[in-house]
């Protein structure tokens, strides 16, 4: 048990890469084939880098904007992304099976935004493996006193469910109401889900964001949050990851942009190609206009 009276909060992270790393996923030299192999369907092995599309948004908040029909919105998508996130009823009922994409499955289940969020179950993992799912996803909800241990006992259950099959687990740091957005805060949550066995971990950008891509062994990827202005969302990307983040899972300021299919491009050309925001909202300008 530590002790609660000093705890000492690290500042030594250091920028020198990764030691006795030869994959191009960080923190996954030691994993099974499988897993690299799954893994490897997500991180691009020519730049070690994701955009995930996340369009599960509707399993707690319904037929948000942009998602009102999957079949729509996303699928014209699809070609653009290296990895789709969404839950199992929109997968099967909207995405098309030869779309040949990897597959971050939602993997957790329960309350919606009209109660309280994060009491989530976790669904059997046999249904990742039936929709060939390259990794599953998992709400984290550190700090949040209601939930914490259940959503931290669903990544450990699924851990352990992920590891016999082969398949990855992504955290997905959830934010209670009461907690600063800050890398103390995010460091905390994402180095939990990664010393449960977490292979990815999604988070947020926020100030000082380096601590929290250092202090994680694990490659880390961010949520977009609420839609912003195209060139906004194209400068988080960049500071993302030029910060060290391993790529993007962004929802809403995709699919809510005015130009969504123009929006994911000039996105991966920020996260493959190290586009700055400026040269990348000129591309997406260039695109939208076609
Ligand atoms: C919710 C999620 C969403 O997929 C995530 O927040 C990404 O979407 P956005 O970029 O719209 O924030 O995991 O739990």
């Amino acid at each position: 048990m530590a002790d609660l009276d000093d705890l000492r909060e690290g500042a030594d992270f250091s920028k020198e890469p990764v030691r006795n790393q030869t994959f191009h996923i960080k923190g996954s030299d030691n994993l099974d084939w499988g897993m690299k192999d799954r893994l490897s369907r997500i991180f691009r092995p020519s730049t070690g880098k994701t955009v995930m599309l996340a369009f599960d948004h509707g399993f707690i908040m319904g037929p948000t904007s942009g998602l009102e029909r999957i079949d729509l919105s996303i699928t014209p998508l699809i070609k653009y992304a290296d990895c789709l996130m969404g839950a199992r009823g929109m997968i099967r009922s909207s995405i098309p099976a030869d779309s040949n994409k990897a597959i971050c499955l939602r993997s957790d289940a329960g309350t919606s935004i009209l109660t309280e969020l994060n009491y989530n179950v976790l669904i059997d993992i046999q249904d990742a493996i039936r929709l060939n799912a390259s990794a599953i996803a998992i709400m984290a909800s550190v700090g949040d006193a209601a939930t914490e241990a259940i959503t931290m006992a669903n990544i450990c259950r699924a851990v352990d469910a992920g590891q016999k099959a082969g398949i990855p687990v992504m955290g997905v740091t959830a934010v209670g109401k009461d907690m600063a957005r800050d890398a103390r805060y995010f460091s905390l949550a994402s180095r939990m889900c990664a010393e449960n066995g977490a292979n990815i971990v999604k988070t947020y950008y926020c100030d000082g964001f380096e601590k929290v891509t250092s202090s994680c062994p694990v490659p880390i990827v961010i949520a977009g949050g609420k839609k912003l202005p195209e060139l906004d969302a194209l400068e988080l990307c960049y500071k993302a990851i030029n910060d060290g983040a391993s790529g993007v899972d962004m929802g809403r300021n995709v699919f809510q942009s005015e130009a969504p299919a123009a929006m994911i491009q000039a996105v991966s050309a920020v996260v493959h190609e190290n586009l700055t925001s400026s040269v990348a909202f000129e591309m997406f300008n260039d695109l939208k206009a076609k």
